[in-house]
C-alpha cells in the first residue's frame, strides 16, 4: 500500500540555553491514505513536537520522513512551506488565528500563497465556514468568537487547500462537550468521505476511540496502542 506520510527514527533535540531536550525518540509511524489516527500522552510527551514535524513546521534532528513520495527531512527549510501548503491541512493546539482579520479571511489566508488556486475565494470561505456551522460569523473577528467558534474557524482554515493529510492538535480541548462532538463529526466525515487522512492529539479518551489506530507517546517515544 502506498503511504502518504511514513516516518522512520525521527529524533529531535531541542537546543536551549539550559542544554538540550529530547523531544523525540526514534519514532517510527506509517501513514496510509485515508487513516485516521489518535494520539495521546501525558503534557510534555512530545506529541506536538512530532505534528509540528509531520506538518513541515519543524525539521528533525535524524530519522528520514516521506510525504506523498517525496523525502522531505533533506529540504532545505526554504521549501517546507511550499510542501505543507501541498499536502497538509493544520490544526493548531492554540488556534493560531490572526486577531485583525474575520473569520473569512482567516479561512482565506492559506489561499494566498496558493498561486494555482483559480476560483473564488471569498465564496470557498463562506462554505468552509457553512460547514463548521459559523456562516453567520463569517465577518466577525475572532476576538468577537467563543473558543469553540475560534476553533472552527481554524478548521475551515485548515481545509482550505483540501489537504491530503489533516493534521489536528487537541482540536477539542478547548471547547465543551456538544461543541467537540459536532467538531469530531465534521474530520470524521471529512475523513470517511474525503478519504482525507486524520491524526488528531487528543486527551479524550472519547475522541480516540472513533479513531482506527490509537498510539501513545510517552517521554518522546511512539507506541502502537490499539
Ligand atoms: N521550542 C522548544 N524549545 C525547547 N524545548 C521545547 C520546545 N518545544 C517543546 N519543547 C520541549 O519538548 C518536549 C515536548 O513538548 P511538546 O510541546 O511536543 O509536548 P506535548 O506532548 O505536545 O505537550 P502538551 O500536551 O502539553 O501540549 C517538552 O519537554 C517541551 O518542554
Ligand atoms: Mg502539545
Amino acid at each position: 500500500m502506498l503511504m502518504v506520510l511514513s516516518l522512520q527514527q525521527v529524533s529531535k533535540i531541542y537546543d536551549t540555553k539550559a542544554g538540550p531536550v529530547a523531544a523525540l525518540t526514534e519514532v517510527n509511524l506509517e501513514l496510509a491514505a485515508g487513516d485516521f489516527i489518535a494520539i495521546m500522552g501525558p503534557s510534555g510527551s512530545g506529541k506536538s513536537t512530532m505534528l509540528n514535524i509531520m506538518g513541515c513546521l519543524d525539521q528533525p534532528t535524524s530519522g528520514t520522513i516521506t510525504l506523498g513520495g517525496e523525502e522531505i527531512n533533506t529540504l532545505p527549510g526554504h521549501q517546507l512551506p511550499e510542501v505543507r501548503r501541498r499536502y497538509i491541512g493544520y490544526v493548531f493546539q492554540h488556534n493560531n488565528l490572526i486577531p485583525t482579520l474575520t473569520a473569512a479571511e482567516n479561512v482565506m489566508l492559506p489561499l494566498k500563497y496558493n498561486r494555482q488556486f483559480q476560483g473564488n475565494k471569498a465564496s470557498l470561505a463562506n462554505t468552509l465556514l457553512g460547514k463548521v456551522g459559523l456562516g453567520h460569523r463569517q465577518h466577525h473577528l475572532p476576538g468577537e468568537l467563543s473558543g469553540g467558534e475560534q476553533q472552527r474557524v481554524a478548521i475551515a482554515r485548515a481545509l482550505v487547500n483540501n489537504p491530503a493529510i489533516i493534521l489536528a492538535d487537541e482540536p477539542t480541548g478547548a471547547v465543551d462537550s456538544k461543541t467537540a462532538r459536532s467538531i469530531m463529526e465534521l474530520l470524521k466525515e471529512l475523513n470517511q468521505e474525503k478519504g482525507q487522512t486524520l491524526v488528531i492529539v487528543t486527551h479524550d479518551p472519547e475522541v480516540a476511540g472513533e479513531a482506527g489506530r490509537v498510539y501513545r507517546m510517552a517521554d518522546g517515544r511512539l507506541d502502537f496502542f490499539r
